[in-house]
């Protein structure tokens, strides 16, 4: 594993090296013992868009194992005024050990990849959010103490989430279901994925059908950072997508798990999100623990 730009490029094995090392880490930081895996390494965080766990998380793992943050904000750094991400990529390449990076194209993540000489992680992503959904499937096996046979489903707009939690859903041996309104379905990357796989993937338009049964609830926003422009159409088009208590009750008892920031009252209601606000926070405080066995794995 030399970046990681989409959880399609690891294996199951990876995904589970992954999780074991976070568990490890976790309990290493709950326990005081300290791990200075990448003492005076430093990894360079690059954010065209805006951040509150991606950004505190990356800086205080990197702290946690010894390591130092340099946080660029497009806007501020020279990628705003159009420094060419091939130039940015080498010449970090010459500073720091690893660049984490959170823009709107994934291609701008697989050229930075490609003309850097340390690790690329990809921090979200209009296609992919691994960072999170690693966090997520982290929280799901504390819970359930396994991954593979579980059933998870996504209501919600077919977006970053999305693609990544059927891909690292499937990859986990998990059932994955999606349930989006019509002309809102992931992305055709993420679906190719879920039908060549052969795993159990279902994508409908009937929240209840996606509901039954469930191990695990996922939803997201409906209007994504850089869709500000699409929030009223959206409004209208998601009115009934949203985790209440009606669609909890034909779960197995599922946990919820949201990347968070929440709208309540759209994609969740406030009932349903404080019910599970302790699954939903492990879920958050888990993106530290996942994001640092990451920087290990790649940097170290
Ligand atoms: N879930 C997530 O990535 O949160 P931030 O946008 O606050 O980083
Ligand atoms: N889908 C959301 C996730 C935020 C963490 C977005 O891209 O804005």
């Amino acid at each position: 594993m030399k970046h990681l730009l989409k959880l399609m490029d690891l294996s199951g094995q990876e995904i589970k090296q992954i999780l074991d090392l976070a568990d490890q880490l976790k309990y290493n930081q709950k326990h005081g013992i300290a791990h200075e895996s990448l003492k005076g390494k430093t990894l360079a965080m690059i954010f065209e868009k805006n951040s509150t766990r991606t950004r505190v998380s990356f800086e205080t793992g990197i702290y946690q194992l010894g390591g130092q943050p340099i946080f660029l904000s497009g806007s501020e750094s020279q990628i705003g005024r159009g420094e060419p991400i091939q130039d940015t990529a080498r010449v970090l390449s010459r500073y720091c050990h690893g660049i984490m990076i959170r823009t709107f194209a994934q291609e701008t993540v697989d050229q930075l990849a490609e003309w850097s000489t340390i690790p690329v992680i990809n921090g979200l992503t209009d296609f992919a959010h691994p960072c999170q959904v690693l966090a997520d499937l982290m929280t799901i096996r504390e819970k359930f103490s396994k991954l593979s046979g579980l059933k998870i489903c996504y209501i919600g707009d077919g977006n970053n989430m999305a693609n990544s939690i059927i891909i690292g859903g499937l990859k986990c041996g998990m059932s994955v279901t999606v349930a989006c309104p019509e002309g809102y379905e992931p992305h055709p990357k993420a679906m190719e994925y879920a039908l060549r796989s052969g795993g159990d993937f279902t994508l409908t338009m009937d929240i209840r059908k996606a509901a039954e049964g469930a191990d695990v609830v996922f939803t997201d926003v409906w209007a994504s950072m850089g869709m500000e422009k699409e929030v009223q159409a959206r409004q209208r088009a998601f009115k009934s997508f949203c985790v209440d208590a009606e669609i909890m009750k034909l779960t197995n008892g599922a946990m919820v798990q949201h990347c968070l920031p929440a709208h309540r009252g759209e994609e969740i209601t406030e009932e349903v999100f404080e019910a599970h606000a302790s699954e939903i926070f492990e879920e958050a405080e888990n993106r530290l623990h996942a994001q640092k066995a990451i920087m290990e794995i790649l940097m170290k």
